[in-house]
């Protein structure tokens, strides 16, 4: 990136992912857990997410609009795919890049909810600290981070720097 700077380097997201993972392998021991990935930011947090995860694992994806070019949120959220699989009596996972003012989170949990699943809880790579607009519970932070928009990592401005490898914050001239 030529003009920012690297937020969370590709080591330590990989090692907080390690982490993550034994935590949810602890968390689910015996049961099967249906991955959710929510797209297109969390595409990368997902594969290397299941990949420190040793229990039967499914996948499935949903992709939903949130923002525009801009980088506030608009608050709304549209559904662009929804899931192939019932959820009804299975543990779902929604996995996230970034949780920022948990408008998107929200709406979606409300919705996969009335599918009544056995159980449903959110992994996300980066919580906003104090941004949240809506009180969103996350079970499993990879990181908290301040206002600042980043990129990389499957996190995008304007769909450019998905490909990062590290999280990295753009200069204010660059955005
Ligand atoms: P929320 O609804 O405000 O919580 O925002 C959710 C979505 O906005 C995320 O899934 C991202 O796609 C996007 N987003 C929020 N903050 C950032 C950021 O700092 N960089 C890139 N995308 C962001
Ligand atoms: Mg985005």
């Amino acid at each position: 990136m030529e003009t920012g700077r690297v937020l969370i380097s590709e080591e330590q997201i990989a090692e907080r992912l390690r982490e993550m993972g034994e935590e949810i392998t602890r968390d689910y021991e015996g049961r099967s857990l249906l991955m959710v990935g929510i797209l297109r930011g969390a595409f990368m947090v997902m594969a290397d997410l299941a990949r420190r995860v040793r229990l039967p694992v499914e996948f499935d994806f949903m992709a939903v609009a949130s923002y525009g070019a801009a980088t506030k949120t608009s608050g709304v959220v549209r559904i662009l795919k929804d899931l192939d699989e019932e959820i009804a009596g299975r543990h779902v996972l929604l996995v996230e890049d970034i949780v920022d003012s948990g408008l998107t989170l929200d709406y979606l949990l409300k919705t996969l909810r009335l599918r009544r699943p056995a159980s449903m809880e959110l992994a996300s790579l980066l919580v906003k600290k104090d941004m949240q607009r809506v009180p969103v519970e996350v079970r499993y932070t990879g990181f908290t981070i301040g206002p600042e928009f980043v990129v990389g990592y499957g996190l995008d401005f304007d769909q450019v720097y998905r490909n990062l490898p590290y999280i990295g914050v753009l200069d204010q001239h660059s955005l």
